[in-house]
């Protein structure tokens, strides 16, 4: 790196990729004032040239956009590659390229980071390089760096966070505005805040991908994307929506991870969950994210904002090129023991230990009796139950039964179930739902 300028060279020049140039372009002079060198853009590498909008082109410099690779990695210059060009194929390849050449990267690819970040970290560490990817994780949100160096001083018991923007749009379209999951998808797609795969978003997939990179980081241990069990949005009944509201709640995507005891165990899932309309996260909306983190000293602290999109997540990955380039991200990454490869593999609770209060629905012949079948079987298994709603109905029809639960643990409760939808009574599954109780 000279020490008058910082070269780039960038992978994708897509959504996020389109802002990054953007930004770097336009606001060039004020970068380069803030971290005492240039900060200039070189090379970007695409597919097809022709495949980019014509606005976007139109900003760049003759000759920085190629989508010849031996040219792109021949070029002169280039201190730092931002990935923006999305999965774990190629881009696995060219990060290790480009670290492998004493570059540092920056990278906006959480499901990059949730396979290989151990290693990458370690490569990079070997490289003499940094790595950066605040973009990674709640889009244009700093809270990786809020968790990673402003609050280095907590033990961090707890992280609950709306971490998908498309489902957060998702929900918030369909329950506000009636307007029905395909539409509201294809919305999310034509914004931009979809992945090139959105199935990795509606099922919980993206979720679990930021919350393995945030668990890892939170509680100093190596935690990769196939530990982190997940369930989406996509199989969620509007019924439940309904009953949620009736109840006082709202239905949030969450990534939930906790250690209770440091040292201990570490839960991490990522669900459709119940959270209290008076609970702040409730009132998220739209593409926006948020993330509660729980330290012991400082309590709980909210981190909030654009959790997808061309500049949020712009904002993020040149933020993190700005870091490097002024040369204290590099030296923190050399001299700290905060990433990944220097971390203990988990110690993980395990699902049946995992503890929450639950929602539950299951459809009942309305005949004498079955409540109390229902309500013995949770009463056997130790799970208390807080509430129960049953709309009046005929009788010897089938009719939505709801119960909620106090503090349970998810073995016995799957038990409990499992007795529960083999009643001649019972029709269909048991559905239930995670109720999260964020600490205040
Ligand atoms: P995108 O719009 O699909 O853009 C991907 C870009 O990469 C396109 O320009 C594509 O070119 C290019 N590309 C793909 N394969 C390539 C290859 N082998 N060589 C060179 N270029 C290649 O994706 P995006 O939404 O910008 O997302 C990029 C990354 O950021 C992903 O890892 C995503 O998870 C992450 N991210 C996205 C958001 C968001 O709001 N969109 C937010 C946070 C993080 P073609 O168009 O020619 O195929
Ligand atoms: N597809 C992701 C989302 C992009 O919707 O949140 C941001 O990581």
């Amino acid at each position: 790196m000279s020490a008058e300028a910082i070269g780039i060279g960038m992978i994708g020049m897509g959504t996020v990729g389109g802002g990054v140039a953007e930004l770097l372009v336009k606001e060039a002079a004020t970068y380069g004032k803030r971290v005492g060198k240039a900060v200039e853009l070189r090379k970007i590498l695409v597919l097809d040239v022709a495949e980019v909008p014509e606005k976007d082109q139109a900003i760049l410099p003759n000759g920085v956009l190629t989508d010849d690779g031996e040219a792109f990695w021949n070029a002169e210059g280039i201190d730092v590659l931002i990935e923006v060009c999305g999965g774990t194929g190629v881009a696995y390849t060219f990060v290790k390229k480009a670290l492998e050449a004493g570059k540092h990267v920056v990278t906006a690819n959480k499901a990059l980071l949730a396979k290989h970040g151990i290693e990458l970290f370690g490569l990079a560490r070997a490289n003499g390089v940094s790595i950066g990817f605040e973009a990674s994780c709640g889009g244009g949100i700093p809270c990786i760096t809020a968790m990673q160096f402003g609050l280095m001083a907590n033990q961090i018991s707890g992280m609950y966070g709306i971490l998908n923007g498309t489902c957060n749009y998702i929900l918030t379209e369909m329950t506000q505005k009636g307007k029905t999951y395909s539409d509201a998808l294809a919305e999310a797609q034509e914004l931009g805040y979809a992945e090139a795969d959105p199935t990795l978003d509606v099922t919980g997939g993206d979720t679990a991908h930021k919350l393995a990179i945030m668990a890892s980081l939170a509680f100093g241990v190596q935690v990769t994307d196939d530990q982190v069990a997940h369930h989406g949005i996509d199989g969620l009944d509007l019924k439940d929506v309904q009953f949620a509201a009736e109840l006082g709640y709202d239905i949030k995507l969450l990534g939930i991870a906790e250690q209770k005891e440091m040292g201990g165990g570490v839960s991490v899932s990522v669900q459709p969950c119940f959270v209290h309309v008076d609970e702040i996260i409730a009132s998220v909306s739209g593409p926006m994210n948020a993330v509660s983190i729980v330290g012991h000293a400082v309590g709980h602290t909210m981190y909030y904002g654009a959790g997808a999109g061309r500049f949020p997540t712009a904002s993020a990955v040149v933020s993190d090129v700005m870091n490097i380039a002024s040369g204290w991200y590099g030296d923190a990454f050399a001299k700290m023991n905060i990433w990944t490869d220097k971390h203990e593999p988990v110690k993980l609770v395990s699902k049946e230990d995992q503890r929450s209060r639950f929602y539950l629905r299951f459809d009942a012949l309305d005949v004498p009796g079955v409540i109390a079948k229902v309500t013995t079987y949770l009463g056997e298994k130790d799970i208390s139950i807080s509430a129960v709603m049953q709309h009046e109905s005929d009788e010897g029809e089938f009719t939505p039964i709801v119960v909620t639960t106090h503090d349970a643990r998810q073995g016995d409760l799957d038990a409990a179930i499992k007795q529960i939808e083999a009643l001649s009574e019972i029709d269909g599954n048991v559905v239930q739902i995670r109720i999260a109780d964020i600490p205040k």
